[in-house]
């Protein structure tokens, strides 16, 4: 039998999907399964959006430029300036998600053994595009007890050998919710000047902070022109996951005119989405104002019921729509599976994101969870609830 890549074998599994069969069979076997799992929010996409899919009067569903529609290019950066961003459409290639951005980035600025720093726990999936691309992830810890704050700079220095290209960091962080703030960034900032190195950021979840806190971004830095690279995407800021929209931002030449080949090899992004994506862009601020007084209650309720939990600690995310939970047990891998399997509390269980899988140091995070809070308050006060009857059976 033809064998598979070192590479296929090496590719880590998803610890967001992971468990998927087992809610499945929990499903099965008539047994509501709470999704605290996956970042998919269940708030409703602008309706701008969906209605330019359908009132459109397309003839032919062509491909687009690779780089992405000029239209649409050219209205990403007025949004990129109303954040004060300043970047032309020409220093933006749209891409099949944020994924795909961070597929494209990863072989435009690193070859097969190179090395990125990234800040963990990190958003699991950069350990399958680092696999794919052939890059090494050097981790540095940032720790529940700092609330996963930037680990000081030396660590990063101690960390950087001839091999290093960037660090990435992920603001806010997915699985943290911790949000950088702008003397971080900017410390940041001079250890990539004086490294000569990329900085990376996945701002994805720009828009998503909270209690009066204001994003900084790493393009606001100055100096960092041809440093900076920006990872974003449609997905979360729109509710459009299934749209599968993002993009590349730098006002470095070399990495667009490398990047654009990569895009090139797959032709186009999908030309209806593009078409959504430009329409969400006129979507009204009120839109994003309920979202994030939606989030920030959906947040203060679930932390404060996980606090109710003795022997629990979480810590409290600025942004994004996650948090870290630290657990009394000692392998959160198979807690997770047993309740899908095993426990029900009423005819209903909880699926939780197992941490490891967000750390690339081996046997950290064996103790804790990834929450996502996209499900309204009464269904998250249900599975906290299912998950508090949980460890106290299976810790007894
Ligand atoms: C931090 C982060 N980056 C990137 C992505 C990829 O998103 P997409 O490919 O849907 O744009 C996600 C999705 O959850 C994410 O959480």
């Amino acid at each position: 039998m033809p064998a598979v890549s070192e590479k296929g074998l090496k590719m880590p599994q998803s610890p967001i999907r992971k468990l998927v069969p087992f809610a499945e069979d929990a499903k099965k076997r008539g047994t509501k399964v709470y999704h605290l799992n996956i970042g998919q929010p269940d708030i409703k996409t602008p309706k701008i959006a969906l209605e330019a899919v359908k009132n459109n009067d397309l003839n032919v569903l062509e491909y687009s430029r690779s780089e992405g529609s000029e239209v649409y290019r050219e209205k990403i950066a007025a949004y990129y300036k109303k954040q004060s961003i300043y970047v032309n459409s020409e220093e933006i290639i749209v891409t099949t998600g944020g994924s795909e951005a961070l597929l494209f980035t990863m072989g435009t600025i690193a070859d097969t053994g190179d090395e990125i720093i990234i800040p963990e726990p990190f958003y699991a999936n950069y350990n399958g595009f680092a696999t794919a691309a052939g890059v090494n992830i050097v981790p540095v810890v940032s720790k529940i007890d700092d609330n996963f704050a930037l680990p000081p700079i030396s660590e990063f220095e101690k960390l950087i050998t001839p091999k290093t290209k960037a660090i990435l960091i992920c603001n806010p962080g997915n699985p943290t919710g911790y949000l950088y703030s702008k003397e971080e960034i900017l410390k940041l900032a001079e250890i990539v000047k004086k490294h000569d190195l990329f900085l990376i950021a996945d701002e994805v979840y720009r828009e998503f902070t909270y209690d009066g806190a204001e994003h900084y971004s790493i393009m606001q830095a100055e100096g960092l022109e041809e440093h900076a690279i920006i990872i974003d995407s449609v997905s979360k800021r729109y509710s459009m996951c299934g749209a599968r929209i993002g993009c590349i931002v730098s006002k470095n030449k070399q990495v667009i005119d490398a990047a654009l080949k990569f895009a090139q090899a797959r032709l186009s992004p999908p030309t209806y989405a593009q078409i959504a994506s430009e329409a969400a862009l006129d979507t009204p601020q009120n839109y994003f104002d309920e979202v994030i007084t939606e989030y920030v209650s959906r947040r203060n309720t679930l932390i404060s019921e996980l606090e109710k939990i003795d022997n629990v600690k979480v810590a409290k995310p600025k942004g994004a729509f996650y948090c870290i939970a630290e657990l009394p047990i000692d392998d959160a891998d198979d807690f997770a599976q047993w309740i899908l399997e095993k426990f029900q509390l009423d005819n209903e269980t909880v699926m939780v994101a197992p941490a490891a899988g967000f750390y690339s140091t081996p046997g950290i995070g064996k103790n804790q969870i990834r929450i996502a809070y996209v499900l309204k308050e009464e269904d998250l006060i249900k599975a906290v609830a299912v998950l508090k009857a949980a460890l106290k059976e299976y810790t007894s």
